[in-house]
């Protein structure tokens, strides 16, 4: 058997075993359905249009998804929402700009920077300590950083972020905007807001918007839409990056589930997402009940199709949560960190999978109580936990130095040495967690201990780190010292 062969069984074996999935894609492989996909798996062919120039079927559908989400101009996209990250950035920048870049962005906003020679101001939010989680960026922090910098080109930035946690993006693109700069937001995890009463970027003003249909809406995988809006962008840069960083045999397979989607926001959606709400809050509200099991709500406007799970209990990590979910309930989250796993949620969703979820971490909660009890796991309940002080936000605390530029930093010879002798060294790849995909250092940062400890922590604790962080020989991906 081929691997090709394999892969295809293992992919249909997947899909008749027993897990649920809180995962992307947003469909949740029950609520579309299609053809045999090889009965129309072409590319552009007459009648066909091309998506590079479209003019006519797909221009139809570009309109139809323009005034879905009220934009000026919207772009279908194959490549999901890195091609679009990499198209808008490179469209609305010119080589070796200096752009104003929130550091939690995906590694495709930082792909970007090294392929246009950008020269980065990073961004850093805040940090929920307790449960590591980057809170969303204001106006202020924004406007000192452009008034700082008068030759900054463009602000990038991702709301809402994997968690579902908002910038202020009306705000930012008020201050940005006052001083003739343009907005991107990757907006990968929203392509459903307008749909949920919540706050979508195309209407706060954002110039560029990037959202991942296959994510959050029934679409498959790779589905995106780019939308562009204002006159501080040149349109056509943009379009034309789009042909740059896009196949060009796009699927025709992926652009018609792009239809069906948009179809169905159309025509069905309504009472879908209104059925939806009342059935994540219902959810919401029984494990906000848990004792051992909490449920994070911040205090601010946030999507509550995103549901942060994490425990108390100071000897249950990330990673144990996810592995019993998934082990003994047939739950599989769509993330872990070291203090919480996602569980995500979509209008894709069964009620019979959410009452799943809900009657494990039930049981869960149960088990540690009892566990608690006995002392088996060093109970801490939310009463005994420390107080926080209200409205507490703690300072992000691993900001590294920037030794050399990324766009610099990428192309010098590089080596792998032990993780534990690399502080003080500068990194020469990406570390990172995957998912979220938001790097912890990026090339031309200098490895400090704590990163180190950061690192050790989370390999204790099961999690992969990728990028220049070599498993097997335990070693790190540093630029070479100059002899
Ligand atoms: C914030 C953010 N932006 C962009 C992407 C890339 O999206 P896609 O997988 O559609 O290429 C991701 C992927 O997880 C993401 O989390």
């Amino acid at each position: 058997m081929n691997n090709s062969e394999k892969l295809y069984k293992k992919l249909i074996e997947y899909s008749q075993g027993k897990a649920y999935p809180f995962h992307m894609p947003g469909h949740k492989r029950q609520i579309m359905s299609m053809e045999d996909p090889y009965r129309f798996d072409l590319t552009e062919i007459d009648g066909f249009d091309n998506l590079h120039e479209a003019a006519g079927i797909l221009k139809v559908e570009e309109e139809r998804a323009a005034r879905l989400y009220q934009s000026e101009e919207t772009h279908l996209m194959v490549n999901g929402s890195t091609g679009g990250v990499l198209a808008g950035v490179a469209g609305v920048t010119r080589r070796g700009d200096r752009v104003l870049v929130v550091r939690n962005c995906h590694t495709s906003v930082y792909h970007a920077l090294e392929l246009n020679g950008l020269k980065p101001v990073f961004l850093w939010p805040e940090l929920n300590e307790e449960l590591g989680i980057y809170y969303g960026i204001t106006r202020e922090m924004v406007e000192k950083v452009l008034e700082k910098n008068s030759d900054i080109r463009a602000v990038i930035f991702t709301s809402p972020t994997y968690e579902g946690i908002f910038s202020d993006v009306k705000g930012i693109c008020e201050a940005a905007h006052q001083r003739g700069i343009p907005c991107i937001v990757d907006e990968a995890h929203g392509a459903h807001l307008r749909w949920c009463q919540l706050p979508d970027s195309v209407a706060q003003g954002a110039d560029v918007v990037i959202q991942s249909l296959h994510k959050t809406l029934p679409a498959l995988t790779q589905t995106a839409l780019i939308h562009l809006n204002g006159s501080i962008i040149s349109k056509e840069r943009v379009r034309r990056m789009l042909g740059t960083y896009q196949t060009s045999s796009p699927s025709y397979v992926l652009m018609a589930s792009i239809s069906q989607c948009l179809e169905w926001l159309e025509q069905e959606s309504a009472e879908a997402f209104r059925i939806y709400e009342e059935r994540v809050m219902a959810l919401r509200k029984k494990l906000e009940e848990l004792k051992y099991i909490q449920l994070y709500t911040p205090d601010e406007l946030f999507d509550w199709g995103k549901l942060v799970i994490s425990t108390p209990l100071p000897k249950l990590t990330g990673r144990q949560l996810y592995d019993e979910l998934r082990d003994t309930y047939h739950l599989q989250m769509e993330m872990v960190s070291s203090k919480y796993v996602l569980a995500m949620t979509t209008v894709g969703d069964s009620p019979e999978g959410l009452k799943q979820l809900e009657s494990a971490l039930d049981e869960m909660d149960w088990f540690y109580e009892m566990d608690a009890m006995a002392g088996a796991l060093i109970a801490m309940d939310k009463e005994d936990a420390p107080e926080e002080e209200e409205g507490k936000k703690i300072k992000t605390f691993l900001v590294p130095e920037q030794a050399m530029n990324l766009a610099e930093a990428v192309n010098q010879l590089k080596e792998n040495i032990p993780l534990v002798e690399s502080g003080g060294r500068v990194v020469g790849e990406y570390i990172y967690l995957y998912p979220p995909g938001i790097p912890m250092l990026i090339p031309g940062e200098v490895i400090h201990v704590k990163h180190i400890e950061k690192m050790e922590q989370y390999l204790a604790q099961g999690m992969e780190i990728h990028g220049g962080y070599d498993k097997e020989t335990e070693s790190i991906s540093v630029l070479s010292e100059m002899k």
